[in-house]
């Protein structure tokens, strides 16, 4: 089985309500029927009903930008698998760089994030990659290796089915630095290699891989044009409709 092309926004910390409900009705009718790659949005909690209600009868999957593992409890600010699930939210974003680099997200709590919401039915897009020292020290693969066993661990086989990879190099998000196709290529391998020595070869081949990084309407159809990379994490060009669109245009050529 071959790996399914998955296109996602992620939105960060960008679109109140009103702008999400206005976004999506543009982009709706642009993206219609173009559906040779699954297209997601995860945008913020308080944008989930909103979203949802505006992707309802369209091709556009909604998703959240992270998750916590404890069903409920004192958890301050945080958001259980149960509150995403009842609003009609199917994907979330988990180990995202902003969440490791900002807010003390480790491969421990990404694995147990994990965890949790597959165990709810969410599909994960979970998100690793190393930092410019890693890469320049020539220690990429061993560094998303790792990352993949660890947050990967303790998952069943059957359960990678709901699993996305998207791998991001955190030197080339949100900086107009992108991996050159090659590099992607390369890394995104590694991480199936990982996959296919934890798992199986099957598992590996079925999985979705995307690269994130400065990814837009220029430079997509390389990139996904690559035989490890399968679909794309996107922040600033989700933003723009013409440009996300543009990019489900790369999938689907
Ligand atoms: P940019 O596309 O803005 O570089 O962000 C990538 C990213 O972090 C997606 O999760």
């Amino acid at each position: 089985m071959s790996a399914r092309t998955v296109i996602a926004g992620n939105w960060k910390m960008n679109m109140t309500p009103s702008e999400a409900k206005q976004f999506i009705g543009e982009l709706a009718p642009m993206v219609a029927g173009k559906n040779a790659c699954d297209i997601v949005l995860c945008v913020p909690y308080v944008d989930i009903p909103t979203a949802v209600e505006a992707a309802r009868g369209t091709n556009i999957h909604i998703g959240a930008e992270n998750v916590h593992f404890e069903a409920k409890g004192a958890f301050t600010g945080e958001v259980s698998t149960a509150m995403l699930c009842e609003l009609g939210c199917e994907y979330v974003i988990i180990g995202h760089s902003e969440r490791r680099q900002y807010f003390g997200e480790t491969d421990t709590t990404v694995n147990l994030r994990t965890k949790a919401a597959l165990a709810a039915g969410l599909k994960v897009i979970l998100c690793l990659g190393e930092v410019k020292e890693q890469r320049l020290a020539g220690i990429t693969d061993e560094v998303v290796a790792m990352q993949t066993k660890l947050d990967l661990a303790d998952i069943d086989e059957d359960a990678l089915k709901n699993v996305i990879i998207a791998y991001e190099p955190v030197w080339a998000i949100g900086t107009g630095l992108t991996a050159t196709p090659e590099q992607a290529d390369e890394t995104c391998g590694v991480i199936r290699k990982t996959v296919a020595e934890i798992y199986s070869k099957k598992a590996a081949d079925a999985m979705t891989i995307q690269y994130g990084g400065s990814m837009n309407d220029k430079n997509a159809a390389e990139l996904l044009a690559k035989k490890n990379v399968n679909g794309g994490l996107i922040g600033g060009a989700s933003l723009v409709p013409e440009k996300f669109t543009a990019i489900v245009d790369a999938a689907n050529a």
